[in-house]
């Protein structure tokens, strides 16, 4: 396993209140970022140690994207600020290092998805899916006619909807608070071309006034979902009330954040291979247990979110 090293931040530019986006590039004397960019893959995440001696477990951020650009390989990261962790990052100023160690765990399986793919994310979930997002529309062959969806849930203001709108067919984003909502339609009125719904409420209704209003085609379709765990349990029932393959990116409280300390483990559903995302298509998503001391009971097992997720198929999970 690779070791954690250094990287110089580039960026750490709070993008929305308390949300800040982190761009790193390599440091003298250290290819991580190099690493991360031509390794990682839509949904695996980066372990960040925070410089204070009294922080010593690392903090997990998805990654939302890896970037080839012309002065060197850049990884984005982006976080909320919502303890003494967070709060420290969020003042560290660029050209700074700080010590990182990825890409962690297993991402999204990304193929085959069907022909209608929608990206359900929520709050911090929406980030590390304009990875997947831009990694699917880059997959596409000339006269592919898979079409890309994304139904965003926000608290307040949105961010990355715009960005989400550069790979997407549709974008449509929904806030909890009315606030929010007027920044939407700030932030999307020179983009006529993109219909987008604006309803208070959770990205659970953002669904259900879709497909009752007809606008979600819900044919030969997938998930790849990211978010707070009660939209991920939310996501994961709607799926399979209507059928349809989702996989989850989770979020579990993490110790060491590489699969040493079972600080993380899950409930999932033991044995066969559990019919998911593309099973119908002939992949099978199971996820065999990364380490040996996890329990595997007949009616439950165990899992790593470090090591065996974050992405899980939804219906392997206990939720
Ligand atoms: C796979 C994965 C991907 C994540 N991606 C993102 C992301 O892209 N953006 C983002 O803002 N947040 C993300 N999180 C949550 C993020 O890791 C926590 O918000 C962060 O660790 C909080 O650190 P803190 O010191 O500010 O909070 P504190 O509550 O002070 O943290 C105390 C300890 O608990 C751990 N911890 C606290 N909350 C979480 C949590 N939700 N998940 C895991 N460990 C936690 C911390 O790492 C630390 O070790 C992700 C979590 C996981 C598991
Ligand atoms: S956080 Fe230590 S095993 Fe997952």
């Amino acid at each position: 396993m690779r070791e954690r090293a250094t990287a110089s931040i580039v960026e750490n530019l709070e993008i929305a209140s308390g949300v800040y986006r982190l761009t790193l590039a390599d440091s003298r004397g250290s290819d991580m970022v190099s690493g991360i960019v031509a390794e990682a893959a839509p949904g695996q995440f980066v372990n960040v140690y925070l410089n204070s001696a009294s922080m010593l477990l690392p903090r997990p951020f998805g990654i939302s994207d890896v970037v080839a650009s012309e002065r060197g390989p850049r990884l984005v990261l982006v976080y909320a600020v919502v303890g003494a962790g967070t709060a420290e990052l969020s003042t560290y100023a660029p050209g700074a290092a700080i010590r990182i160690l990825g890409p962690q765990g297993n991402g999204y399986e990304l193929a085959p998805l069907g022909k209608n793919v929608l990206l359900i994310g929520g709050g911090l979930g929406i980030p590390p899916l304009l990875f997947a997002t831009r990694r699917i529309r880059e997959r596409l062959t000339p006269g592919d006619d898979t079409r890309l969806t994304a139904l965003l849930g926000y608290r307040d203001a949105p961010y990355y909807s715009g960005g989400m709108g550069l790979y997407c067919d549709e974008v449509f984003s929904i806030s909890e608070t009315a606030s929010g909502i007027g920044e939407y339609k700030k932030e999307h009125e020179h983009k006529k071309n993109r219909p987008f719904c604006v309803v208070n409420g959770t990205v659970m209704d953002l669904a259900a006034r879709l497909v009752s209003d007809g606008r979600l085609d819900l044919t030969d379709a997938s998930i790849l979902s990211c978010g707070p765990m009660p939209m991920l349990c939310a996501v994961a029932e709607w799926a399979k009330s209507k059928g349809i393959p989702a996989q989850v990116s989770l979020e579990a409280r993490m110790g060491c954040g590489y699969g040493a300390c079972v600080g993380c483990t899950i409930e999932v559903k033991p044995a066969e291979p559990i019919a998911s995302a593309a099973n119908t298509k002939g992949t099978v998503l199971f996820v065999s247990p990364s380490d040996e001391s996890l329990t595997e009971h007949p009616s439950i097992a165990q899992r790593k979110v470090c090591k065996d997720g974050p992405v899980f198929p939804a219906e392997a999970i206990v939720w």
